[in-house]
C-alpha cells in the first residue's frame, strides 16, 4: 500500500506539472498575445500614472475593441526585497495591486517583467533564487503577463542551463494556479525557437532588441523571420519584438511595411507608443481590423518567404478560411512594380482579391495580381479562391 502511494508519487512528479503545463497552454494565448508595453517610449521613467493613463487610453482609442488587452510594465518597476525575500516596488509604483486592479476593472489584463538573474537588465532587482516567492507575489498583484527577460542570468547560469532557468519560473507560475502568459526574452539565444513551448514559453524573443533605430532594422529582425514558422502555432509564438508604429522612428509607409509583415508572421501585437497622445495615422495602422485578423487567424499559421528578388520580397499566410494573406514588400528606394503570381501561394487561377489596409474588395484578378508597392513599403492582399 505504502509502496503504491509512494509509486504514485513519483509518477504524479514527474508527470504532473508536464499535465498541468499542457492544461495551461491549451487555453492561454491561443492567437498571438495583442496589447502594449512601455519600455521603448519610457523606459526607466515609467510610473504607475503613465501605465493607468496608456490603460484607459487604450480602451478609449478603440485598441482595445480591436483586440489589444495586456497592458505591460517592463523593466524599473522593482523596489527592495523584504526581509522574508518578497519583492516590492519602487517609488514609482506606490501600489501595484491597485494598479492590477484598475487595469482589470478596464477589461484589459496586467503584465510585468523580471528576470532569471540577480539582476534585470537596467540594474533592477531580478528574480534569481527568489522565482516561488515573486511567482506568488505577481498572482496577488492579478498578474497576467510575465515577460522573463535573461540580462544578468549569464553570470549565474552557464549557456546549458537556460533552459532550466526558464523551466524554474514557469513551474513557480504554475503552482500559483493563476494563469499568466510566460514570455521568453532572451533575444534568440540558443535557437530558443526550437524549446521555448517546451519549457512553457507562450511566445519567446527571437532577435535582439529592435528599438531606436529605423526601418533597416526593423525589416532586417523581421524577415529573418523566415523557416521559424514550424515551431510556433496556436499557444506558443515566435516574437520579433515590439511594434515601433508612432515612436517616431519610421514613415507611414515603413510603419505600414512593419504592421503587415508582423501580422503576417503571427507575431504579438505589443504597441510601444504612447497611447495617450496617437495621431489618427497611428491609431488606424494599429487597429485595422482586416489587418489584425491576419495577425490573429485562429489557425496560427506563421506566413513565410514565396519569393525574392533583390530588396523586393514577397511573403505569404495561409488562414483558416482558405485564403491566403499576401504582403508584397518594396525595401528599395523607389516605387516599383511587383507581382504576385496566384500558383506561388497555392491559389487556382481566379482569385478575387481584397486590399487590406483599404479595406476594399478589388474584383477578381487571374493567374496573377499586379501591383505597385513604395519605396520602403507595402501592398497587403488577401486572396480567395473564386
Ligand atoms: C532587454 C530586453 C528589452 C527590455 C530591456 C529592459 O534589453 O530585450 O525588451 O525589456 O531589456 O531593460
Amino acid at each position: 500500500m505504502i509502496r503504491n502511494i509512494y509509486r504514485l508519487g513519483v509518477v504524479c512528479a514527474i508527470l504532473c506539472p508536464a499535465l498541468m503545463a499542457r492544461a495551461q497552454r491549451t487555453h492561454l494565448a491561443l492567437t498571438p498575445p495583442m496589447g502594449w508595453n512601455d519600455w521603448y517610449r519610457y523606459r526607466c521613467k515609467v510610473t504607475e500614472a503613465i501605465v493607468q493613463a496608456n490603460a484607459l487610453a487604450m480602451v478609449k482609442s478603440g485598441m482595445k475593441d480591436a483586440g489589444y488587452t495586456y497592458v505591460n510594465i517592463d523593466d524599473c518597476w522593482q523596489g527592495r526585497r523584504d526581509a522574508k525575500g518578497f519583492i516590492h516596488p519602487n517609488s514609482r509604483f506606490p501600489n501595484m495591486k491597485a494598479l492590477g486592479d484598475y487595469i482589470h476593472s478596464l477589461g484589459l489584463k496586467f503584465g510585468i517583467y523580471s528576470s532569471p538573474g540577480p539582476k534585470t537588465c537596467a540594474g533592477y532587482e531580478g528574480s534569481y533564487g527568489h522565482e516561488k516567492q515573486d511567482a506568488e507575489t505577481y498572482a496577488r498583484w492579478g498578474v497576467d503577463f510575465v515577460k522573463y527577460d535573461w540580462c544578468s542570468a549569464s553570470k549565474v547560469y552557464s549557456p546549458d542551463q537556460m533552459q532550466t532557468a526558464y523551466r524554474k519560473m514557469h513551474e513557480a507560475i504554475l503552482s500559483t494556479g493563476r494563469p499568466m502568459v510566460f514570455s521568453l526574452c532572451q533575444y534568440g539565444l540558443q535557437a530558443v525557437w526550437q524549446w521555448g513551448a517546451s519549457v512553457g514559453g507562450n511566445m519567446w524573443r527571437t532577435t535582439a532588441d529592435i528599438g531606436g533605430d529605423g526601418y533597416e532594422r526593423v525589416m532586417f529582425y523581421g524577415l529573418q523571420q523566415n523557416g521559424l514558422g514550424k515551431f510556433a502555432g496556436p499557444g506558443h509564438w515566435n516574437d520579433p519584438d515590439i511594434l515601433q508604429i508612432g515612436l517616431g522612428h519610421l514613415t507611414h509607409d515603413e510603419e505600414l511595411s512593419q504592421m503587415s509583415l508582423w501580422c503576417l508572421l503571427a507575431a504579438p501585437l505589443l504597441a510601444g507608443n504612447d497611447l495617450t497622445h496617437m495621431s489618427q495615422a497611428t491609431r488606424e495602422i494599429l487597429t485595422n481590423p482586416d489587418v489584425i485578423a491576419v495577425d490573429q487567424d485562429p489557425k496560427g499559421i506563421e506566413g513565410h518567404l514565396i519569393s525574392q528578388e533583390g530588396p523586393l520580397e514577397i511573403w505569404a499566410k495561409p488562414l483558416e478560411d482558405g485564403s491566403v494573406a499576401v504582403g508584397m514588400f518594396n525595401l528599395s528606394l523607389s516605387k516599383v512594380p511587383m507581382t504576385v503570381r496566384f500558383k506561388d501561394v497555392g491559389m487556382p487561377n481566379a482569385v478575387e482579391v481584397r486590399n487590406l489596409w483599404a479595406r476594399k474588395n478589388l474584383g477578381v484578378f487571374r493567374g496573377a495580381f499586379p501591383a505597385e508597392a513604395p519605396r520602403h513599403g507595402v501592398v497587403l492582399i488577401k486572396l480567395q479562391p473564386r
